[in-house]
């Protein structure tokens, strides 16, 4: 077979990069040869004949996935949406859906209750708006309608939960062998119902972004945000589409496309903009309201506390208009989304451990993404926010600071305080932060370092799935050294203890971290490691050596 490793990548077109901001996925073909995928669906199906589903370990046994993983088209899809450097996640799933011989009457009630979004794994991580974490699915059959292919929900990138309006909207991501679509983390999505007599695979990648965005890294031709052509999305989130795409773009100021494409509000209607906010009014004009709004900047100032009662339990679009909307206000509303955080750690702290921390995914308080919104006017708040007495306080505003990425930069030194001495939930997500704001380095490179030498005994406790909390505190350790690159260099003689943690994840981020930290011995590391675990698949019970 002649795979290629030396093509450049097929990177996305602008228009593509729109569709995949607007409806969180686009679709993709792959140019390999047509054998390729058969090879695979034969091996796929050998595997999972002889014995259970091999989970994590799907594309080591199946390692001809890799051609389709490194193909020009998926690299190209890759590096668009996460940028150079992106990391490829342990995590993988082969998704069987078994031959039917006695279809579902309703298929398409069995579709709506199989709508989600997904967990994260091993554990919890936020619920993130901008492009860093992606999931790539690959049917190596053919796979019409019939036997179930995965649908995707356009534009669920955003929401909190999914509703029933939501699950309507529901699109089949038919094709031939060899279709691959390439989906932002969180978007809702759902297994179709097979209704034919063979199997249904459908393999699951995840991939994450290892650094924050400084230029666009697709072939962009216009740096101007424009709606697509097609949009599959039942609403118009222009304003929270061209903040994702000025963000991508690598923009300091992610209002800059929504302000030039000359939205027109005036002042002296802002009492009718706001009265337009009310839930009794019509969706589309409550938008068109919060548009207007946005287009005042700062002169909008009196709409905050409307637009703070919009947040979380409003219509999905109209909640996450109203937190892009807080955003485009900027730093008048700063103290009242404070206000709003530091409620909701009172009402979180009455629990033992904050309610929307689960251990599948974690939705962090809009207001959190409203201040990330805001920026840089934001930091010193939340950084002062790193001392709040609750917890969950603590934990969004580490959050807003890692999605602040460089503009967080002040923040580093508290957030660093926090590995020492704060619980695991905040703990994780500071790593997380300081993994995303990459400045001051040396400063926190021994603090993590730490995590994943020493131990606590409160942390062995075990969470979901066989997982500790340990492994993922670990994991998360791990994974901001990746992001760090050659700036990694001090953690090396941990990272090289770090291959053997008894957590596979741990060992495939440090086996990254080291890849990417590239020193002589690293490489050697390295390549120790994979010798080690190489595979010999022509072994079998009668042919042992
Ligand atoms: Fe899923």
């Amino acid at each position: 077979m002649n795979v290629s490793f030396n093509s450049s990548p097929v990177l996305l077109t602008d228009e593509q990069m729109r569709q995949y901001i607007v409806d969180g996925y686009i679709m993709l073909e792959p140019v390999v040869p047509d054998e390729l995928h058969e090879t695979i669906r034969r091996k796929l199906a050998d595997v999972l004949e002889v014995g259970s589903n091999p989970g994590n370990n799907v594309l080591p046994r199946v390692p001809e996935m890799r051609h389709i993983l490194n193909s020009p088209e998926v690299r190209g899809a890759l590096i668009s949406t996460l940028g150079e450097g992106y990391i490829e996640h342990p995590h993988r799933y082969c998704h069987h859906i078994a031959p039917v011989t006695d279809p579902d009457p309703e298929p398409e009630v069995k579709l709506a209750a199989n709508c989600h979004q997904d967990s994260y794994t091993p554990l919890g991580r936020p619920r993130q708006h901008y492009s860093r974490f992606a999931r790539i699915m690959y049917y190596p059959q053919d796979t019409p309608i019939e036997l179930g292919p995965t649908h995707a929900i356009p534009g669920t990138q955003f929401h909190k939960t999914l509703t029933d309006e939501d699950r309507a909207q529901a699109i089949p991501m038919v094709g031939k062998a060899g279709t691959v679509s390439l989906t932002h983390f969180d978007v809702g999505h759902a297994a179709g119902v097979n209704l034919l007599n063979q199997p249904r695979d459908m393999i699951k990648f995840i991939y994450v972004r290892g650094s924050e965005p400084t230029a666009p890294s697709w072939d962009c031709q216009k740096l101007q945000w424009q709606n697509p052509a097609a949009i599959e999305t039942p609403h118009n989130l222009e304003l929270v589409w061209s903040h994702m795409w000025d963000w991508l773009c690598g923009k300091r100021d992610r209002y800059g496309s929504f302000r030039n494409n000359g939205i027109q509000s005036t002042k002296n209607r802002l009492s009718q903009y706001i009265t337009t906010l009310g839930r009794d009014r019509d969706l589309t004009d409550r938008l068109r309201a919060t548009y207007n709004l946005a287009g005042l900047g700062s002169d909008a100032a009196e709409a905050i506390p409307t637009l703070i009662a919009m947040l979380e339990n409003d219509h999905q679009a109209a909640r996450v208009a109203a937190i892009y909307t807080l955003g485009a206000i900027g730093e008048p509303a700063v103290a009242p989304l404070m206000d709003s955080l530091d409620a909701a750690g009172r009402r979180e702290d009455a629990h033992p451990v904050p309610e929307p921390w689960n251990e599948g995914a974690i939705s962090m308080e809009d207001a959190a993404h409203a201040l990330t919104a805001i920026g840089q006017p934001a930091v010193p708040a939340l950084t002062e926010a790193l001392e709040s007495p609750s917890e969950w306080v603590r934990i969004n505003a580490s959050f807003a600071l890692g999605e602040l990425d460089s503009h967080a930069a002040s923040a580093v030194p508290k957030l660093t305080e926090r590995l020492s001495v704060d619980s695991h939930r905040v703990v994780r997500t500071a790593t997380d932060a300081l993994g995303s704001i990459r400045q001051n380095i040396q400063t926190f490179i021994p603090h993590i370092s730490h995590l994943l030498t020493d131990d606590r005994a409160d942390w062995y406790e075990e969470e979901r799935r066989g997982w500790t909390i340990q492994d993922q505190v670990r994991m998360n350790a791990a994974m901001a050294f990746t992001r760090l690159g050659k700036d990694a260099a001090g953690a090396e003689e941990v990272l090289f203890h770090a291959l053997d943690d008894p957590c596979g994840h741990v060992g495939a981020f440090a086996m990254d971290a080291l890849r990417r930290l590239d020193s002589p011995a690293a490489r050697q590391a390295v390549m120790a490691y994979l010798e080690a675990q190489r595979w010999d698949e022509s072994i079998t019970a009668d042919r042992q050596f």
